[in-house]
Protein backbone atom coordinates (compact mmCIF):
# COMPACT_ATOMS: atom_id res chain seq x y z
CA UNK A 1 0.00 0.00 0.00
CA UNK A 2 0.86 3.11 -0.98
CA UNK A 3 2.18 5.60 2.01
CA UNK A 4 0.43 8.93 1.65
CA UNK A 5 3.34 11.84 0.37
CA UNK A 6 3.47 15.26 2.04
CA UNK A 7 2.98 16.31 -1.62
CA UNK A 8 0.29 14.86 -2.66
CA UNK A 9 -4.10 15.70 -2.13
CA UNK A 10 -3.78 16.80 1.42
CA UNK A 11 -0.08 18.52 1.96
CA UNK A 12 -0.30 20.74 4.18
CA UNK A 13 -2.64 18.39 6.81
CA UNK A 14 0.39 15.94 6.37
CA UNK A 15 2.84 18.26 7.09
CA UNK A 16 0.96 19.36 10.30
CA UNK A 17 0.68 16.05 11.18
CA UNK A 18 4.56 14.96 10.43
CA UNK A 19 5.61 17.64 12.91
CA UNK A 20 2.94 16.78 14.95
CA UNK A 21 5.02 13.50 15.53
CA UNK A 22 8.33 14.86 15.97
CA UNK A 23 9.02 15.78 12.73
CA UNK A 24 9.06 12.03 11.86
CA UNK A 25 7.58 10.95 8.93
CA UNK A 26 5.82 8.02 10.12
CA UNK A 27 3.39 6.99 7.90
CA UNK A 28 0.43 6.93 10.49
CA UNK A 29 -2.05 7.07 7.54
CA UNK A 30 -0.53 4.65 5.57
CA UNK A 31 -2.65 3.03 4.11
CA UNK A 32 -5.05 4.06 1.06
CA UNK A 33 -8.07 2.94 2.65
CA UNK A 34 -7.79 5.48 5.31
CA UNK A 35 -6.75 8.34 2.79
CA UNK A 36 -10.45 10.21 2.41
CA UNK A 37 -10.81 10.52 5.87
CA UNK A 38 -11.12 14.50 6.60
CA UNK A 39 -10.21 15.89 10.00
CA UNK A 40 -13.90 16.99 10.35
CA UNK A 41 -15.02 13.26 10.46
CA UNK A 42 -13.55 13.37 14.28
CA UNK A 43 -16.53 15.58 15.34
CA UNK A 44 -19.27 13.00 14.30
CA UNK A 45 -19.61 10.03 16.54
CA UNK A 46 -19.89 7.56 13.65
CA UNK A 47 -16.71 8.27 11.87
CA UNK A 48 -14.77 8.94 15.37
CA UNK A 49 -15.86 5.32 16.23
CA UNK A 50 -14.22 4.37 12.41
CA UNK A 51 -11.37 5.79 12.81
CA UNK A 52 -10.62 4.85 16.87
CA UNK A 53 -11.27 1.11 15.58
CA UNK A 54 -8.96 1.81 12.56
CA UNK A 55 -6.47 3.23 14.77
CA UNK A 56 -6.39 -0.11 16.86
CA UNK A 57 -6.64 -2.40 13.84
CA UNK A 58 -3.83 -0.48 12.93
CA UNK A 59 -1.88 0.05 15.70
CA UNK A 60 -1.71 4.17 15.42
CA UNK A 61 -2.60 6.36 17.99
CA UNK A 62 -4.58 9.26 16.08
CA UNK A 63 -8.04 10.25 18.06
CA UNK A 64 -5.80 9.82 21.55
CA UNK A 65 -3.34 12.57 20.07
CA UNK A 66 -6.49 14.99 18.60
CA UNK A 67 -7.82 17.61 20.78
CA UNK A 68 -11.16 17.57 19.14
CA UNK A 69 -11.06 13.61 19.41
CA UNK A 70 -10.16 13.58 23.16
CA UNK A 71 -12.57 16.69 23.92
CA UNK A 72 -15.28 15.37 20.97
CA UNK A 73 -18.36 14.13 24.17
CA UNK A 74 -17.24 16.82 26.52
CA UNK A 75 -17.28 20.25 24.79
CA UNK A 76 -15.94 22.13 21.86
CA UNK A 77 -12.36 23.48 21.94
CA UNK A 78 -11.67 26.58 20.44
CA UNK A 79 -8.89 28.87 18.90
CA UNK A 80 -9.39 33.22 18.32
CA UNK A 81 -7.81 33.44 14.47
CA UNK A 82 -8.69 36.30 12.20
CA UNK A 83 -9.32 35.63 8.30
CA UNK A 84 -5.80 35.89 7.27
CA UNK A 85 -4.64 32.77 9.35
CA UNK A 86 -7.17 30.88 7.62
CA UNK A 87 -4.74 31.42 4.12
CA UNK A 88 -1.97 29.65 6.12
CA UNK A 89 -1.76 26.34 5.34
CA UNK A 90 -0.32 25.45 8.47
CA UNK A 91 -2.71 26.92 10.30
CA UNK A 92 -5.55 25.76 8.01
CA UNK A 93 -4.36 22.26 9.04
CA UNK A 94 -3.55 22.40 12.70
CA UNK A 95 -7.28 23.86 12.95
CA UNK A 96 -8.94 21.05 11.14
CA UNK A 97 -7.10 18.85 12.83
CA UNK A 98 -7.47 19.74 16.53
CA UNK A 99 -9.73 22.19 16.99
CA UNK A 100 -13.87 22.47 16.62
CA UNK A 101 -14.56 26.52 16.92
CA UNK A 102 -13.49 29.55 16.26
CA UNK A 103 -13.64 32.79 17.53
CA UNK A 104 -12.60 35.80 15.41
CA UNK A 105 -10.15 37.50 17.86
CA UNK A 106 -10.96 41.24 15.99
CA UNK A 107 -13.24 41.07 12.94
CA UNK A 108 -16.52 41.20 14.69
CA UNK A 109 -15.87 44.03 16.88
CA UNK A 110 -17.66 46.82 15.99
CA UNK A 111 -14.39 49.04 15.06
CA UNK A 112 -14.38 46.61 12.33
CA UNK A 113 -17.88 45.69 11.33
CA UNK A 114 -19.56 49.21 11.29
CA UNK A 115 -16.60 51.43 11.74
CA UNK A 116 -18.85 54.31 10.30
CA UNK A 117 -22.76 54.35 11.47
CA UNK A 118 -24.51 52.00 8.88
CA UNK A 119 -21.13 50.93 6.68
CA UNK A 120 -20.84 47.33 7.67
CA UNK A 121 -17.92 45.27 6.43
CA UNK A 122 -18.41 41.46 7.23
CA UNK A 123 -15.50 40.55 4.51
CA UNK A 124 -12.96 39.06 7.80
CA UNK A 125 -15.85 37.49 9.74
CA UNK A 126 -17.91 36.21 6.59
CA UNK A 127 -14.23 34.36 5.50
CA UNK A 128 -13.85 32.52 9.52
CA UNK A 129 -18.13 31.74 9.13
CA UNK A 130 -17.55 30.43 5.69
CA UNK A 131 -14.47 28.29 7.05
CA UNK A 132 -16.51 27.14 10.21
CA UNK A 133 -19.42 26.30 8.17
CA UNK A 134 -17.43 24.07 5.67
CA UNK A 135 -15.25 22.49 8.16
CA UNK A 136 -18.33 21.91 10.83
CA UNK A 137 -16.64 24.17 13.50
CA UNK A 138 -18.99 26.09 15.82
CA UNK A 139 -18.43 29.74 15.95
CA UNK A 140 -18.21 32.11 19.10
CA UNK A 141 -19.24 35.68 18.38
CA UNK A 142 -16.66 38.23 19.94
CA UNK A 143 -17.82 40.74 21.33
CA UNK A 144 -20.65 42.96 20.60
CA UNK A 145 -20.64 45.83 23.44
CA UNK A 146 -17.13 46.54 24.57
CA UNK A 147 -15.34 50.12 25.93
CA UNK A 148 -12.45 49.15 23.54
CA UNK A 149 -12.27 48.81 19.96
CA UNK A 150 -15.92 50.74 19.27
CA UNK A 151 -15.51 53.80 16.86
CA UNK A 152 -16.59 57.06 18.30
CA UNK A 153 -19.54 57.18 16.05
CA UNK A 154 -21.34 54.98 18.65
CA UNK A 155 -21.28 57.76 21.23
CA UNK A 156 -22.18 60.62 19.22
CA UNK A 157 -25.35 62.77 18.15
CA UNK A 158 -24.77 65.00 15.91
CA UNK A 159 -20.86 65.76 17.21
CA UNK A 160 -21.65 66.10 20.32
CA UNK A 161 -22.13 63.41 23.41
CA UNK A 162 -24.71 61.18 22.99
CA UNK A 163 -28.13 61.28 24.62
CA UNK A 164 -29.14 57.70 26.09
CA UNK A 165 -31.73 57.26 23.86
CA UNK A 166 -29.58 57.33 20.66
CA UNK A 167 -26.98 55.51 22.09
CA UNK A 168 -29.42 52.59 22.88
CA UNK A 169 -30.67 53.01 19.03
CA UNK A 170 -27.10 53.06 17.95
CA UNK A 171 -26.87 49.71 20.05
CA UNK A 172 -29.62 48.22 19.09
CA UNK A 173 -29.18 48.62 15.37
CA UNK A 174 -25.43 47.28 15.60
CA UNK A 175 -26.80 44.06 17.64
CA UNK A 176 -29.12 43.29 15.29
CA UNK A 177 -27.19 43.92 12.34
CA UNK A 178 -24.57 41.71 13.13
CA UNK A 179 -26.51 39.45 15.43
CA UNK A 180 -29.21 38.91 12.16
CA UNK A 181 -26.26 38.31 9.55
CA UNK A 182 -24.68 35.21 11.71
CA UNK A 183 -28.17 33.69 13.01
CA UNK A 184 -27.74 30.34 13.20
CA UNK A 185 -24.36 30.41 12.18
CA UNK A 186 -22.79 31.89 15.49
CA UNK A 187 -23.85 29.97 18.36
CA UNK A 188 -23.01 32.04 20.95
CA UNK A 189 -21.90 35.64 21.63
CA UNK A 190 -20.05 37.85 24.32
CA UNK A 191 -22.35 40.25 24.22
CA UNK A 192 -20.78 42.93 26.91
CA UNK A 193 -16.98 42.45 27.16
CA UNK A 194 -15.21 43.65 30.23
CA UNK A 195 -17.52 45.80 31.97
CA UNK A 196 -16.38 45.39 35.60
CA UNK A 197 -13.65 47.77 36.97
CA UNK A 198 -10.63 45.75 38.22
CA UNK A 199 -10.16 47.63 41.00
CA UNK A 200 -11.91 50.54 43.29
CA UNK A 201 -15.21 50.50 45.08
CA UNK A 202 -17.39 50.49 41.92
CA UNK A 203 -18.32 47.57 40.32
CA UNK A 204 -18.94 48.96 36.85
CA UNK A 205 -15.78 50.82 34.93
CA UNK A 206 -16.90 53.93 35.29
CA UNK A 207 -14.66 55.31 32.37
CA UNK A 208 -16.37 53.06 29.47
CA UNK A 209 -18.07 55.52 27.64
CA UNK A 210 -21.00 53.17 27.67
CA UNK A 211 -21.29 53.59 31.83
CA UNK A 212 -20.82 57.33 31.21
CA UNK A 213 -23.77 58.38 28.96
CA UNK A 214 -26.26 55.49 30.03
CA UNK A 215 -24.78 54.18 33.28
CA UNK A 216 -25.55 50.28 34.07
CA UNK A 217 -28.33 49.83 32.20
CA UNK A 218 -26.18 49.54 28.95
CA UNK A 219 -25.88 45.91 30.11
CA UNK A 220 -28.67 44.62 30.60
CA UNK A 221 -30.29 46.72 27.12
CA UNK A 222 -27.32 45.13 25.39
CA UNK A 223 -28.28 41.52 26.42
CA UNK A 224 -32.01 42.15 25.92
CA UNK A 225 -31.37 43.14 22.06
CA UNK A 226 -29.37 40.49 21.65
CA UNK A 227 -31.39 38.09 23.07
CA UNK A 228 -33.71 39.86 20.35
CA UNK A 229 -32.18 39.30 17.30
CA UNK A 230 -31.49 35.84 17.94
CA UNK A 231 -33.22 33.90 20.57
CA UNK A 232 -31.74 30.97 19.89
CA UNK A 233 -28.21 32.34 20.77
CA UNK A 234 -25.98 31.70 24.30
CA UNK A 235 -24.90 35.16 25.57
CA UNK A 236 -22.19 35.50 27.74
CA UNK A 237 -20.70 38.29 29.58
CA UNK A 238 -16.77 37.82 29.65
CA UNK A 239 -14.47 39.14 31.52
CA UNK A 240 -10.38 38.81 32.51
CA UNK A 241 -8.81 38.28 35.69
CA UNK A 242 -12.32 37.47 37.45
CA UNK A 243 -10.53 34.20 39.39
CA UNK A 244 -9.54 37.75 41.45
CA UNK A 245 -11.08 38.02 44.87
CA UNK A 246 -11.97 41.51 44.42
CA UNK A 247 -13.21 41.30 41.11
CA UNK A 248 -14.86 37.79 41.27
CA UNK A 249 -17.12 39.19 43.41
CA UNK A 250 -18.23 42.10 41.20
CA UNK A 251 -18.80 40.33 38.53
CA UNK A 252 -20.77 38.02 40.66
CA UNK A 253 -22.99 40.58 42.08
CA UNK A 254 -23.47 41.94 38.59
CA UNK A 255 -25.13 38.59 37.08
CA UNK A 256 -26.74 38.01 40.24
CA UNK A 257 -28.60 41.34 39.76
CA UNK A 258 -29.00 41.23 36.11
CA UNK A 259 -30.44 37.18 36.52
CA UNK A 260 -32.83 38.77 38.88
CA UNK A 261 -33.98 41.40 36.70
CA UNK A 262 -34.97 38.82 34.36
CA UNK A 263 -31.99 39.79 32.01
CA UNK A 264 -30.97 36.99 29.28
CA UNK A 265 -27.62 36.30 30.41
CA UNK A 266 -26.72 32.39 29.99
CA UNK A 267 -23.30 31.91 30.47
CA UNK A 268 -20.28 33.73 31.86
CA UNK A 269 -16.83 33.75 29.47
CA UNK A 270 -14.04 33.58 31.61
CA UNK A 271 -11.03 35.11 29.66
CA UNK A 272 -8.30 32.53 30.76
CA UNK A 273 -5.73 34.96 30.24
CA UNK A 274 -3.10 33.39 32.50
CA UNK A 275 -0.15 32.74 33.50
CA UNK A 276 2.91 30.68 35.20
CA UNK A 277 1.87 32.32 38.50
CA UNK A 278 -1.88 32.66 38.15
CA UNK A 279 -4.04 32.00 38.88
CA UNK A 280 -3.57 29.71 41.92
CA UNK A 281 -5.45 25.70 41.62
CA UNK A 282 -8.18 27.34 44.90
CA UNK A 283 -8.66 29.90 42.96
CA UNK A 284 -9.46 28.72 40.12
CA UNK A 285 -11.66 25.83 41.44
CA UNK A 286 -13.50 28.88 43.88
CA UNK A 287 -14.06 31.02 40.69
CA UNK A 288 -15.86 28.34 38.93
CA UNK A 289 -18.19 27.12 41.86
CA UNK A 290 -19.31 30.73 42.39
CA UNK A 291 -20.31 30.94 38.85
CA UNK A 292 -21.73 27.56 38.69
CA UNK A 293 -24.14 28.40 41.19
CA UNK A 294 -25.44 31.17 39.61
CA UNK A 295 -26.81 28.33 37.40
CA UNK A 296 -24.84 30.06 34.53
CA UNK A 297 -22.63 28.16 31.52
CA UNK A 298 -19.28 28.69 31.81
CA UNK A 299 -16.84 28.64 29.01
CA UNK A 300 -13.12 29.84 29.05
CA UNK A 301 -13.26 32.27 26.17
CA UNK A 302 -9.31 33.59 25.89
CA UNK A 303 -7.47 31.35 26.71
CA UNK A 304 -3.34 31.74 27.36
CA UNK A 305 -0.80 31.08 29.41
CA UNK A 306 1.97 33.84 29.64
CA UNK A 307 5.44 33.24 31.22
CA UNK A 308 5.00 36.36 33.14
CA UNK A 309 3.60 37.91 35.54
CA UNK A 310 0.27 39.74 34.77
CA UNK A 311 0.53 43.71 34.27
CA UNK A 312 -2.39 45.56 32.71
CA UNK A 313 -0.47 48.85 31.87
CA UNK A 314 1.92 49.09 28.74
CA UNK A 315 5.44 49.77 29.19
CA UNK A 316 8.91 49.12 27.42
CA UNK A 317 10.70 45.88 27.99
CA UNK A 318 14.06 46.34 31.43
CA UNK A 319 17.13 44.21 30.37
CA UNK A 320 17.62 40.93 30.85
CA UNK A 321 13.42 40.66 30.83
CA UNK A 322 13.33 38.28 28.04
CA UNK A 323 13.08 34.79 29.15
CA UNK A 324 14.33 32.06 26.61
CA UNK A 325 12.46 29.51 25.97
CA UNK A 326 13.95 25.96 27.27
CA UNK A 327 12.32 22.63 28.28
CA UNK A 328 12.41 23.05 32.26
CA UNK A 329 9.83 26.17 31.19
CA UNK A 330 7.86 24.26 28.77
CA UNK A 331 7.04 21.54 31.82
CA UNK A 332 6.06 24.32 34.12
CA UNK A 333 4.15 25.73 31.89
CA UNK A 334 2.38 22.30 31.03
CA UNK A 335 1.73 21.54 34.60
CA UNK A 336 0.09 24.76 34.77
CA UNK A 337 -1.82 23.72 32.05
CA UNK A 338 -2.83 20.46 33.44
CA UNK A 339 -3.71 21.62 36.89
CA UNK A 340 -6.39 23.94 34.59
CA UNK A 341 -8.20 21.02 32.97
CA UNK A 342 -8.14 19.03 35.72
CA UNK A 343 -9.78 21.65 37.57
CA UNK A 344 -12.37 21.90 34.67
CA UNK A 345 -13.00 18.20 35.29
CA UNK A 346 -14.40 18.64 38.06
CA UNK A 347 -17.32 20.95 36.53
CA UNK A 348 -18.36 18.73 33.75
CA UNK A 349 -21.82 19.88 33.73
CA UNK A 350 -20.73 23.60 33.90
CA UNK A 351 -18.17 24.27 31.73
CA UNK A 352 -19.61 23.87 27.95
CA UNK A 353 -16.36 25.12 26.06
CA UNK A 354 -12.60 26.18 25.93
CA UNK A 355 -11.43 29.13 23.54
CA UNK A 356 -7.47 29.40 23.24
CA UNK A 357 -5.98 33.08 22.41
CA UNK A 358 -4.62 32.05 19.25
CA UNK A 359 -3.11 28.65 17.78
CA UNK A 360 0.35 28.42 18.12
CA UNK A 361 3.40 30.41 19.69
CA UNK A 362 4.57 32.33 16.40
CA UNK A 363 1.46 34.62 16.65
CA UNK A 364 0.24 36.03 19.90
CA UNK A 365 -1.02 39.13 21.52
CA UNK A 366 1.43 38.57 24.47
CA UNK A 367 4.62 39.60 22.10
CA UNK A 368 3.10 42.94 21.67
CA UNK A 369 1.23 43.30 25.36
CA UNK A 370 2.24 44.69 27.92
CA UNK A 371 5.55 44.89 26.58
CA UNK A 372 6.33 45.67 23.08
CA UNK A 373 8.47 42.85 21.18
CA UNK A 374 9.20 40.76 24.41
CA UNK A 375 8.50 37.12 23.34
CA UNK A 376 5.91 34.85 25.25
CA UNK A 377 5.12 31.39 24.57
CA UNK A 378 1.77 30.58 25.90
CA UNK A 379 -0.25 28.35 23.33
CA UNK A 380 -0.10 24.68 23.01
CA UNK A 381 1.60 24.49 19.59
CA UNK A 382 4.98 26.06 19.22
CA UNK A 383 6.61 28.27 16.94
CA UNK A 384 7.00 25.84 14.24
CA UNK A 385 3.41 24.10 14.71
CA UNK A 386 4.58 21.36 16.86
CA UNK A 387 3.10 20.12 19.94
CA UNK A 388 4.11 21.38 22.98
CA UNK A 389 4.22 19.34 26.32
CA UNK A 390 1.15 22.25 27.55
CA UNK A 391 -0.40 20.20 24.17
CA UNK A 392 0.54 16.90 25.81
CA UNK A 393 -0.49 17.96 29.34
CA UNK A 394 -4.05 18.72 28.03
CA UNK A 395 -4.54 15.00 25.98
CA UNK A 396 -3.59 13.43 29.49
CA UNK A 397 -5.42 15.44 31.69
CA UNK A 398 -8.43 13.80 29.66
CA UNK A 399 -7.46 10.19 30.38
C1 LIG B 1 -9.27 41.05 25.54
C2 LIG B 1 -10.38 41.07 24.53
C3 LIG B 1 -10.02 40.38 23.26
C4 LIG B 1 -8.62 40.69 22.80
C5 LIG B 1 -7.65 40.39 23.90
C6 LIG B 1 -6.24 40.70 23.50
O1 LIG B 1 -9.19 39.95 26.27
O2 LIG B 1 -11.57 40.53 25.01
O3 LIG B 1 -10.90 40.73 22.26
O4 LIG B 1 -8.55 42.02 22.40
O5 LIG B 1 -7.98 41.23 25.00
O6 LIG B 1 -5.89 40.19 22.29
Amino acid sequence: MEALSPQKKEPSFFNVFYNSVNMKRVPIFGTSSIRPLKINYLRMNKQLCVLVSLSFAFNFAVSAQLLSGVFAKKYPIGAAVNSFMLKDSSIDSLLRLHFSSLTPDNEMKPEVTEPQEGAFHWKGADAIVAFAQKNHFKVRGHCLVWHQQTPAWFFLEHGKEASKKVLFQHMKEHIFAEMGRYKRKVYAWDVVNEAVSDTGKSIYRTESPWYQIAGKEYIAQAFRYAHKADPKAILFYNDYNVFMPEKRMKVYTMLKELLKEGVPVQGIGIQGHWSLYQPTEKELRETLRLFASLGLKIQITEMDVSLYHWEKNERTMRTGEQIVWNDSIAKVQADRYAMFFHVFNEFPKVISGVTFWGVADNRTWLDHYPIEGRKNYPLLFDTLYREKPAFHAVIESQR
